[in-house]
């Protein structure tokens, strides 16, 4: 006399030809998937898994836990939806009940091997499922770290490259503006003396950009204390041949009393980054305008500078503060990485704002000049 395990076994053993072609004639699959012949194997396997399990007291889970292993990685690697994996192991449990009617067993004999049926697919999918995240993510963690770090060696390199390169060039860039100095003051009429300067100095401060990226520089120095209107006329003169030369309006608002505590030459480099930045992209702009602004709120800076050129492309917004990230056919892509790391160490922040109206760029940095050494600055 056969339990109602093993009627139910025979019964599937039987009719395992018909139960997997009809499980097989709904699932969803891919027909590019590169494992796809492997499915009806797997079904068979599923499907000897359950007649084993409709025969003993117990799900065999050593037997199904390798299963589901071995499908998950090979739902991985053909890179396959998991909800229509799910969908199909589904579709064989059901493809199973279906057919038990036709058992001829009570429905108290039924119970208890359904139920072990049930639960063999419910682990069955758990181990799968389980298996299947834990390795995607741990793939997607594997990428991230090389990612990283690749970026790290590219910035070590870099800041490697950079100090080599700037001392080389540096050394004879000064003397060469030495001497123009020197012509300048022997020959005052001289033609051209004056572009040549302006030019060289664009030079200098653009090299100098690559020294801020060298790690190991002199954080040693003493901060000093600046005005912050100063620095801006600076730049605003340092950048004035190519602000002439592109017919742009520049709106400049920056209250005289603003004094910084830190690194001006620092400061001065942002400003000379955002605004460039700012002057490309308004190249092409019918009608091309800069505003600067400067007030304080407590004891911090605010500073904008807001052009009404194209807006920053959506997918480039995230990451523009990062290094190597250019939207330009030969930028860099460090200019305002060089930006965040100096207002960083000057303990502040930077944020951008683009739309089809402006694009603004906003920092902020406590100024930390006590009142004291203001009155004291101001009265000597
Ligand atoms: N004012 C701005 N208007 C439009 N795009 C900008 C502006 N400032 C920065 N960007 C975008 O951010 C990118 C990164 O700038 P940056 O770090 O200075 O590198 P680079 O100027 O070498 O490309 C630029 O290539 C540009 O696409
Ligand atoms: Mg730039």
């Amino acid at each position: 006399m056969q339990t109602p395990g093993e009627r139910t076994a025979s019964y599937l053993e039987k009719n395992r030809f018909d139960l997997i072609n009809s499980w097989m004639a709904k699932v969803i699959v891919d027909m590019n998937d590169p494992y796809k012949d492997f499915i009806r194997i797997n079904g068979l396997l599923m499907l000897d898994l359950t007649i084993a399990c409709s025969k003993q007291s117990h799900v065999d889970e050593e037997h199904l836990r390798a299963l589901a292993y071995k499908v998950s990685l090979e739902r991985i690697k053909s890179n396959a939806n998991i909800g229509d994996f799910v969908y199909n192991v589904t579709l064989g449990r059901s493809e199973i009940f279906q057919h038990m009617p036709r058992m001829g067993l009570s429905l108290e004999e039924l119970a208890p091997v359904f139920q072990r049926i049930d639960i063999l697919f419910d682990r069955f999918l758990y181990f799968a499922v389980h298996h299947y995240t834990d390795v995607k993510d741990r793939k997607m963690s594997e990428q991230e770290s090389l990612i990283e770090q690749s970026h790290k060696d590219k910035l070590t390199i870099l800041g490697q490259m950079s100090s080599s390169f700037v001392h080389e060039f540096r050394n004879p860039l000064t003397s060469v503006i030495g001497f123009v100095q020197l012509l300048r003051e022997k020959y005052p009429s001289l033609e051209y003396i004056d572009i040549m300067t302006k030019e060289l100095n664009q030079l200098k401060f653009r090299i100098n950009q690559f020294l801020l990226v060298s790690k190991g520089r002199e954080s040693s120095r003493d901060r000093e204390n600046f005005e912050i209107g100063l620095i801006v006329e600076e730049t605003l003169e340092f950048l004035y041949p190519m602000i002439v030369d592109l017919n742009v309006t520049i709106h400049c608002d920056v209250a005289p009393s603003i004094r910084l505590k830190g690194y001006p030459d620092e400061i001065r480099q942002v400003m000379i980054n955002i605004l460039m930045n700012s002057l490309e992209a308004l190249s092409s702009c019918p009608v091309k305008l800069i505003e600067i602004n400067g007030t304080t709120d407590g004891d911090r800076l605010i500073l904008s500078i807001s052009n009404n050129g194209p807006p920053i492309p959506h997918e480039l917004m995230s990451t523009i503060f990062e290094p190597f990230v250019s939207g330009k056919e030969l930028g860099t892509g460090i200019g305002l990485y060089v930006c965040r790391q100096i207002i960083v160490k000057h303990d502040g922040w930077i944020e951008c704002e683009s739309n089809d109206v402006r694009t603004t760029f906003r920092l902020g940095i406590p100024t930390r000049v006590t009142s004291d050494e203001n009155q004291l600055d101001r009265s000597t």
